[in-house]
């Protein structure tokens, strides 16, 4: 757009904090200086469900360097739900210490806080508790079925006539899929450091949307919501885990009120399985019914999932079924079962990366039924219509995913049958699956600071954006570069402040088009603004340098907002894309290689194309983890987790990789923002399993229904 520019949107550049990271020079959370900054250890119950009934802290109190021993009896009172079973995603609060009521095994029930890590560390294995057990915690999901109830979060939905969908249809299926618990265990473990000081609030906290986690706090303490300072610079992942505000970060921010310092709380990693959320089982029933020619005449999906005992969360794992396909009759209902582990949370596309297992899985095996290609299959019933809303997507190029992924795969050399393609004593399969995304965008403010030296502007960016890992600074200084028409080394980005403008944060895939037309909207109104003060026609083209000298000015401030336009509320936003999988199946081990995945996105502007394809094969490692080997398993009698490691919770490593190909397809979407960008944070994951399992069914004739496919199940 403008002829000064440098290097701008669209160009694969490095990541502008890359060498602040390899360096060590970016701080995270627990690495802030802090003068005079206490520890804090988190102590986890030890039983499943039932009541505290005496605490001993007198050994720990004893030890050097320990300055307090916080349980319900001492602690703070915060601001507690006032209701039952309040649903988590509009929760703002999260209470804790607050009664001798256990919910699940390794909920937090104290904290001891003392001078170093490794007092506190020691201490708070001195610290007894002893326990009234209730004799029944709801731990096994078969014996909890009786108590599933229909959830408030996500309310079933019904198109058509589920039943006469079916009576019309030549083929029909009904099939269960089931996925595991999950964890999302990024790297940088959850992280704060709380300051209470005049009864304000600073904290260092590893958290992915820097406003909501002032509100939590506020919330959770009763304090004006100004008087918390939340500074989230970088962030070491996320995967949803750090959306919310957890309790340990509840927890040292009490501390630091009780005890007139800085706390720290860091989360050990077996903690990260206990008390930074996680992804609940689902079991999830499919129907479809088809005509021969392939038409789909009726999809049904139920899901069955479990929550805590004292919040409701419901993973939306029908939100694919409910929109990807022309099928007129349909049903997605939820069922949820209180049980006593602590409450799930959105683990990367919450709803699709599982609900697509699910979906995908059981469209292969319908398009198998037909005798149909499934890609085929899935062209067939394509629409350009969301029948869930009665809206027109924004654009949908689903079509052409599968297409140009189906050539670039070289899909033609598939046999249809399984069991008939094999090299020595392996068995070849490909697999295919569709893939959808919502790409919302939320509205996003931020701050531009002109800079002019000599001939040469510099730029500095502001707004309480974070940077997960995803790029967003890269993406964020490239869209200014943009629009500033300066080059992209000239300019600054600041995240991660509450004291910058508001944006909606890194989560649900709406980070790089809020983020992105939330600068834009900055500079765009710096220059309108510079032209004005000297009656320069908008259009006209002036450098950012020449604008500031006629000024008169060596430096210039202007905020801006994006909004999302009615032309969005009147669309249905979604990126699409496919999965194709070439998988290896030793005939008698049952192991299995996953040699080839083609991606093919279609997701709109692609802002970075190194940061987004960086994005693309993060997600694609998670979806092929899930098939692979991510499970969390619940030890049967004490309700606590069995896989408390990374050494026996299994995630993909190099090795288990394949050679990946990912394509993403020219595309701008003018109706979703602006700058036509769209989310690719969650499509990456979203039905990689399913190209896996279907790739699986194509190599063996094995049918997996069950995540993870582990090698016994294949002999
Ligand atoms: Mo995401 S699961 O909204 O970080």
């Amino acid at each position: 757009m403008n002829k000064f520019k440098a290097s701008g949107v669209g160009e694969a550049i490095n990541r502008i904090d890359g060498r602040l990271k390899v360096t060590g020079m970016a701080k995270y959370a627990s690495e802030f200086p802090v003068e005079n900054k206490l520890y804090a250890q988190g102590i986890n119950s030890t039983i499943a469900k039932g009541e505290i009934i005496s605490v001993d802290t007198a050994e720990a109190e004893k030890l050097d360097g320990v300055l307090a021993v916080i349980t319900y009896k001492n602690a703070e009172k915060l601001n507690t739900f006032d209701e039952e079973m309040p649903q988590l995603s509009t929760t703002t609060i999260a209470p804790v210490l607050q009664s001798p009521k256990v919910n699940y095994y390794g909920e937090f029930v104290g904290v001891v806080v003392a001078e170093t890590f490794e007092q506190a560390q020691y201490a708070a294995r001195l610290v007894k508790f002893e326990y009234k057990q209730d004799s029944n915690p709801a731990i096994d999901f078969d014996e909890s079925r009786s108590k599933a109830y229909k959830p408030n979060e996500n309310s079933d939905y019904f198109r058509g006539d589920m039943a006469a969908g079916m009576a019309e249809a030549d083929e029909t299926l009904d099939a269960i899929y089931n996925t595991p618990i999950e964890h999302h265990h990024p790297m940088e473990l959850h992280a704060i450091i709380a300051s209470w000081e005049n009864g304000k609030v600073t904290a260092y906290a590893s958290q992915q949307m820097v406003e909501h986690s002032t509100i939590a706090i506020s919330d959770t303490f009763q304090i004006p919501k100004k008087d918390v300072r939340v500074i989230a610079a970088y962030v070491g992942g996320g995967f949803g885990s750090k959306l919310n505000t957890e309790r340990h970060a509840i927890m040292a921010v009490m501390a630091s009120k009780m005890l007139g310092r800085p706390v720290q709380f860091t989360v050990t990693r077996h903690q990260m399985f206990t008390n930074t959320g996680m992804r609940q089982f689902n079991e999830q029933r499919m129907q479809i019914g088809a005509k021969s020619d392939g038409t789909l005449t009726a999809m049904s999906h139920e899901t069955l999932s479990h929550t805590s005992t004292y919040q409701e969360y419901q993973e939306p794992c029908g939100m694919m079924t409910k929109m990807l396909y022309d099928v007129p009759n349909s049903e997605i209902k939820y069922r949820l079962i209180p049980m006593n582990f602590q409450t799930p949370f959105a683990m990367r596309a919450p709803g699709e990366a599982t609900g697509s297992f699910a979906l995908e899985s059981a469209m292969d095996e319908m398009a198998w039924k037909l005798k149909m290609d499934p890609v085929e299959f899935r062209i067939k019933n394509d629409t350009q219509i969301d029948l869930s809303e009665n809206k027109p997507f924004s654009s949908r190029l689903l079509k052409e995913c599968l297409r140009i992924g189906a050539d670039k795969f070289g899909w033609e050399n598939r046999n249809m049958k399984p069991r008939t393609k094999q090299e020595g004593n392996w068995l070849i399969g490909y697999g295919v699956s569709a893939a959808s995304r919502r790409a919302p965008y939320r509205e996003t403010s931020s701050k531009v600071i002109l800079e002019l030296d000599g001939n040469k502007v510099y730029a500095t960016i502001q707004m309480d954006a974070t940077d997960i890992g995803t790029g967003s600074y890269t993406i964020i200084a490239q869209t200014a570069a943009e629009y500033l028409g300066i080059p992209v080394e000239q300019v600054t980005v600041e995240l991660g402040d509450s004291l910058f403008p508001l944006t909606p944060g890194s989560g649900g895939s709406w980070g790089a088009a809020s983020y992105c037309n939330g600068a834009r909207a900055a500079c765009l109104n710096a220059i309108s603004k510079l032209k004005q003060n000297r009656n320069i026609g908008k259009d006209e083209d002036i450098a950012v340098a020449e604008l500031l000298k006629t000024n008169n000015l060596d430096k210039f401030e202007a905020e801006g907002t994006a909004t999302p336009s009615e032309e969005f509320k009147k669309h249905s936003v979604f990126s699409f894309g496919a999965n194709f999988s070439e998988v290896w199946v030793d005939k008698d081990t049952g192991m299995y290689r996953i040699k080839r995945m083609v991606n093919v996105g279609s997701a709109g502007k692609i802002v970075n194309p190194k940061t987004a394809y960086g994005q693309i094969i993060g997600g694609l490692t998670m979806g092929a983890g899930m098939v692979l080997a991510e499970q969390t398993k619940v030890e049967p009698n004490f309700g606590n987790f069995i896989t408390r490691s990374l050494a026996d919770y299994h995630v993909p490593v190099n090795l288990d990789m394949a050679n990946i190909d990912v394509v993403f397809l020219p595309e701008e979407d003018k109706i979703a923002n602006a700058m036509g960008i769209k989310g690719i944070g969650e499509l990456g994951i979203t039905s990689v399993a399913a190209s896996i399992a279907n790739a699986i069914f194509n190599a063996t004739g094995k049918r997996m229904r069950d995540l993870p496919i582990t090698p016994e199940k294949l002999i």
